[in-house]
């Protein structure tokens, strides 16, 4: 596990398909987390950086690369910023993040590449302290706003992409929970905001775990 003073901020992610609610329900907790203490909101890919400048051209099918190196990117992109969540973690603030290694594996699962192959280089990241899979049924999808135009966004993409999230080994030793994100945004939210409270008095209550190596 990472090093980590006695008091620590608490790491968490959202996941879920393309317009399943994560930009929103994530803004939301950091909004109610910022109400408690300093909060630190990120999202992968982040585009701005070194290696998401190559995944944006990627997925607005500027550039073409192998399935296996934009995976290996996609990667790349959570290490650049691993030392920085860590250190924001122990400074005490709590970190939350639309997408992660979980989105990682089962997007590149889902064109093909070998599970395994897809959950070797995100193993030893700092591990969230709770994940939120926001699901919604295809029907429920299909009512949302239409599809953007790049890579990923088409119907066959994200049905193979639902079946890989359902994927025991993804949430080996992880936090994990469904969310069922067809309801309203403010009963989602409120449902998220009491399972977070409730793993805060309880880290409170019983001392901060050290912040662990994901997959380890
Ligand atoms: P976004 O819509 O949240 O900006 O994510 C862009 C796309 O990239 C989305 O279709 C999911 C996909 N993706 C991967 O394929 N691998 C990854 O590791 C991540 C973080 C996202
Ligand atoms: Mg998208």
């Amino acid at each position: 596990s990472w090093p980590t003073t006695a008091s620590r901020g608490m790491f968490f992610v959202f996941e879920g398909l393309d317009r399943s609610g994560k930009s929103t329900q994530s803004k939301l907790l950091a909004k109610h987390l910022e109400t408690v203490g300093p909060v630190k909101w990120m999202c992968f890919p982040n585009r701005e950086t070194a290696t998401g400048m190559l995944i944006d051209l990627y997925l607005r099918k500027k550039i073409d690369l192998p399935d296996e190196a934009i995976h290996l990117l996609f990667s790349a992109n959570r290490w650049e910023a691993s030392r920085m969540i860590v250190d924001e973690l122990g400074r005490g603030t709590h970190v939350v993040c639309d997408r992660y290694a979980f989105s990682g594996v089962a997007y590149s699962a889902a064109k093909g590449l070998d599970f395994e192959w897809c959950r070797a280089p995100d193993v030893g990241l700092p591990t969230p302290d709770g994940v939120f899979y926001l699901h919604v049924t295809p029907s429920e999808g299909a009512k949302r706003s239409a599809f953007g135009d790049e890579r990923y966004e088409n119907t066959a993409m994200q049905t193979r992409v639902r079946e890989e999230f359902k994927r025991p080994a993804l949430k080996e030793r992880v936090a994990w929970r469904d969310v069922d994100g067809s309801r309203e945004v403010g009963v989602i939210h409120d449902e998220i905001k009491a399972t977070v409270d409730a793993i805060r008095l309880a880290e409170q209550e019983n001392g901060h775990r050290p912040i662990a190596r994901l997959w380890v």
